[in-house]
């Protein structure tokens, strides 16, 4: 479905842009969107973009109000913004409402891997399957089709250019200046402590960078850490999904960035501080055959044996995560 639906946008958007447009509300002007290129600064990755969604100044500040809009959900009282907020990194502090950052690069979404595809794709389930939009009342009011028109070439609204305009704010919406993303472009120094964190972190002796990578500090992909050994309900994690038992327990990993403001973690958020993570690693992996070889891997059958102090470090080191430029970056507030 979804597939089809994106072949047909391909061949129709060429012509978009040079015809004229049926123009049911009068005068318009001409349909002359901005491009826009996200800045990446030099230690994040490449971003691929999908070229039947590329990004535009009119894409994005629509996909920035819509993600602000109380009308957009089928209530009419509730936007993404209400879970996904920006002080808290985009989640709710306390809860296991997944943070937006750095999007733009996932292809595993939610934290059992539920959704897969592009961020299009993604944004459509949330748009129609959970917010169960209403677009007739966007197209009866009095800004949404010019908004639509600017960024889409027509008036007409529906769920799939909601989900484009979605998608294109949320690729915006990056993190890349923590302490760390400093560190990592040699703009400044870290202490002693955290440069030991790290070395803990990228390291055999934490083996945390397998998952966690570099300078996204997700590998995207969907794992299972032995935080259970018997698998009820949600905790089945991907095997929900996929129905295969070597699945159990498999979530995705998630971004390590700003983990330090967070007072809730993992998928069903059993622990509330970092130091409780860092114990689980530690000491209190559980055995299942579904298990990541890592997490059991030569020598650390009994877990990581870190002392005190490589534990302070490495929490030290996660703090060097928070990145304050994203909590508080003017682009990504509330446009109303
Ligand atoms: C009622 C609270 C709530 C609202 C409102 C909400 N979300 Fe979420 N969102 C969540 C929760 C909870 C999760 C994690 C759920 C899970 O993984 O099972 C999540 C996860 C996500 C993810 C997955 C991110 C990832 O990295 O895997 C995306 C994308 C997302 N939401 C987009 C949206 C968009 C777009 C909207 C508005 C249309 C929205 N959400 C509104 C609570 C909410
Ligand atoms: C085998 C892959 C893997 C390795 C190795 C790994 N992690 Fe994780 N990490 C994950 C996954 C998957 C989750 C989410 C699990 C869940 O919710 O059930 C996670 C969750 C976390 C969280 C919670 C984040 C949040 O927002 O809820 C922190 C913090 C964390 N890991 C830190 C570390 C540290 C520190 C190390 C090294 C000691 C490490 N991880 C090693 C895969 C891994």
């Amino acid at each position: 479905m979804i597939a089809s639906a994106l072949v047909a946008w391909v061949m129709i958007l060429p012509s978009c842009t040079k015809e004229p447009v049926n123009d049911p509300y009068g005068d318009l002007p001409p349909y002359n969107p901005t491009p826009l290129s996200i800045q990446l600064p030099a230690n994040m990755p490449v971003m691929e973009i999908p070229a039947y969604n590329p990004t535009t100044v009119e894409g994005v500040a629509l996909g920035r109000r819509l993600y602000y809009e109380p009308l957009l959900h089928s209530s009419g009282n509730k936007s993404c913004s209400s879970c996904h907020v920006q002080s808290a990194g985009f989640t709710t502090q306390g809860t296991n409402v997944v943070p937006h950052l750095n999007l733009g690069y996932s292809d595993k979404f939610l934290w059992d891997g539920a959704e897969q595809g592009t961020l299009e794709d993604v944004m459509v389930f949330e748009v129609d399957d959970f917010f169960h939009a209403d677009m007739n009342r966007l197209q009866k009011h009095n800004e949404y089709p010019m908004l639509y028109y600017q960024a889409f070439g027509s008036p007409e609204i529906t769920v799939q250019k909601t989900a484009y305009a979605l998608a294109q704010f949320l690729r915006t919406v990056i993190s890349a200046d923590s302490k760390f993303d400093r560190f990592l472009r040699h703009e400044l120094s870290l202490t002693m402590e955290e440069n030991q964190g790290f070395n803990i972190f990228n390291t055999e002796r934490g083996d945390c960078f397998h998952c966690h990578t570099l300078s996204l500090m997700t590998d995207g992909d969907l794992h299972n850490i032995g935080l259970d050994s018997v698998f009820v309900g949600e905790d089945a994690g991907y095997y929900n999904v996929s129905g295969n038992p070597a699945d159990l327990g498999k979530f995705k990993s998630p971004s390590l960035r700003n983990a330090g403001i967070r007072t809730s973690f993992m998928h069903d958020g059993r622990f509330t501080t970092l130091d409780e993570v860092i114990e689980h690693y530690n000491s209190g992996v559980k055995s299942a055959p579904s298990l990541d070889p890592i997490m059991t891997k030569p020598g650390k059958e009994n877990g990581l044996e870190l002392t005190p102090m490589e534990k302070q470090q490495l929490k030290a080191f996660l703090l060097t995560l928070t990145d304050s430029v994203y909590l508080n970056n003017p682009d990504y507030s509330s446009p109303f």
